[in-house]
């Protein structure tokens, strides 16, 4: 599936990511910056936050409790905030968009 990464200066990275990552593997391994994953992955860290575009919040779920908590330790939270280590990508989610904050924790 592909997923497309805006940075917060507006560079797009169109990215193909393989099914079962998370979307914030599909950005480290491909080397997108703008998301740091400090945990790797634990839902520990705040450092993978994005936007998720408000088209595919359906499609991509809502928060779990601890994604939630962590999400305090986040700067500039929205509406559409999400971890990215939380979002497993699925062919549900090709053409998925995402946008980084301007700073990760
Ligand atoms: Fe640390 Fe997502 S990588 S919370």
């Amino acid at each position: 599936p592909k997923i497309t990464y805006i940075e917060h200066n507006g560079t797009e990275h169109v990215i193909d990511v393989a099914t079962g990552l998370t979307v914030m593997e599909g950005a480290v391994r491909n080397l997108v910056p703008g998301i740091d994953a400090d945990c790797g992955g634990a839902c520990a860290c705040a450092t993978c936050h994005v936007y998720v575009d408000p088209a595919w919040a359906d499609k991509t779920g809502s928060r779990e409790a601890m994604e939630d908590s962590m999400l305090d330790f986040a700067e500039e939270v929205q509406e559409t905030s999400r971890l990215s280590c939380q979002i497993k990508v699925s062919d549900e989610l090709d053409g998925l968009v995402v946008r980084m904050p301007q700073n990760q924790g």
